[in-house]
């Protein structure tokens, strides 16, 4: 059996930034307890509908996941390790912000099995710390990677460039100042603006300008350009590692195979008997609490993907891979025979255009592929 990915969230922050659309949420207290207890229902339950098979990874994410309790996360990682078949070397990541209360406990999470840290620096400028509403300063951030480093063997951590008005020396400059403090992994985001957030009202307004797409472009040039400079490549659209230090919980998600979501808003993929059932949890963490101790989960809707489905989600995860799709596991997780899930003329366009490319058996999405998927998936797929 495929080993299985799990992820669980946090849904929690200290404040909320104003260009984020997870799902977070301020409160003034948490009851750990009840949290943990919840948490950990609806892992047994989902693990007695999976059954026992091997463990990928898991990534506690969020939210901010460093404000849970680290007793928290013990208690879930143990669990974990007694409903699945773990390796001795499972990952298990928890994604950190660099402010001091939280790089405080960064041992706790270390003992409590945590092996892998992802922290959310997003800059290291102070005025677009502010501008990005964050916590901490860039001083705190660098505090937080050296004791990040010096704690976990593996860390990784977030940049959002492409800010407004961001040149690009000024970002190489930055982006050099992380590279040198790394990490054998980053990701490094393009700041987008989200429906509903603080940014889309300033955005509509006039008040926040992005760059255009060339500026964009040159900007993600000069990002794979510097991240090479210190052996990083860009194994997807947006993260960058040394060979074999990339996230094996993305990995799993980008080459389409089963996870397991618990908390509030998670998503689930899970392959039963030949169906894969995709499930969603309510969203709001009070709700899902109440419904969790009710009924011991807070599934709010469960369905079986149709197999074109199936396909649309392996291509649209796939493709934002520098290794591309196997057209046989595409065809092998759908049911669906390759030819019939992309549009034929739609496909040979792309590849005479150069956006995609067969290297061997696979689809490969090329660099100017890659900075345009958003654009030709919809077109590609059927
Ligand atoms: C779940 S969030 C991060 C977790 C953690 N709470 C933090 O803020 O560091 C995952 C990452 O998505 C990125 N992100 C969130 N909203 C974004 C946006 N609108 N544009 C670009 N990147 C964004 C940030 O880099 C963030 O660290
Ligand atoms: S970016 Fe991180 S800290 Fe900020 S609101 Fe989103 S999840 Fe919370």
């Amino acid at each position: 059996m495929e080993p299985l990915a799990l992820y669980i969230h946090w849904p929690f922050c200290l404040s909320k930034c104003p260009y984020c659309d997870f799902n977070s949420h301020v409160r003034e207290r948490v009851d750990q307890a009840r949290w943990r207890g919840a948490l950990l229902a609806e892992l047994r339950r989902e693990a007695a509908r999976a059954g026992r098979r091997p463990l990928a990874s898991i990534f506690f994410g969020g939210g901010t996941p460093s404000l849970m309790a680290p007793e928290t996360a013990a208690a879930l990682i143990e669990a974990a390790g007694a409903l699945f078949d773990a390796p001795a070397d499972l990952e298990v990541t928890l994604e950190a912000n660099p402010t001091s209360v939280e790089a405080a406990k960064l041992r706790d999470f270390r003992a409590a099995g945590v092996n892998r840290i992802s922290l959310g620096v997003q800059a290291l400028d102070g005025e677009a710390l502010r501008f990005l509403g964050r916590q901490h300063d860039a001083a705190q951030a660098i505090a937080a990677l050296e004791a990040g480093r010096a704690i976990f063997p593996r860390i990784s951590f977030d940049l959002i460039y492409a800010r407004p008005g961001q040149p690009e020396a000024a970002w190489r400059a930055e982006l050099r100042r992380a590279l040198a403090r790394a990490a054998d992994h980053l990701s490094l985001y393009q700041l987008t603006i989200e429906p509903g957030t603080r940014f889309a009202t300033l955005h509509a307004r006039g008040e926040i300008v992005l760059p255009d797409g060339d500026e964009a472009a040159r900007l993600y040039w000069a990002t794979v350009e510097e991240a090479a400079r210190f052996g990083l490549a860009p194994y997807e659209v947006s993260n960058y590692a040394q060979p074999g230090a990339e996230s094996r919980h993305n990995l799993v998600y980008w080459r389409y195979g089963d996870y397991l979501g618990i908390g509030p808003g998670a998503h689930q993929r899970l392959m039963l008997d030949g169906a894969l059932l995709a499930a969603r949890r309510h969203r709001a963490p009070e709700e899902w609490l109440a419904r969790v101790e009710r009924d011991g989960h807070a599934v709010i809707e469960e369905e079986a993907l149709a197999p074109q489905d199936r396909a649309r989600e392996a291509l649209l995860m796939g493709l934002r891979l520098a290794e591309g799709v196997d057209p046989a596991r595409i065809e092998a997780r759908s049911g669906l025979a390759f030819a019939a899930t992309v549009d034929p003329a739609m496909l040979a366009a792309c590849l005479d255009e150069g956006y995609l490319e067969w290297q061997g058996a696979r689809l490969v999405a090329t660099d100017e592929g890659r900075m345009r998927l958003d654009a030709m998936l919809p077109a590609l797929l059927r």
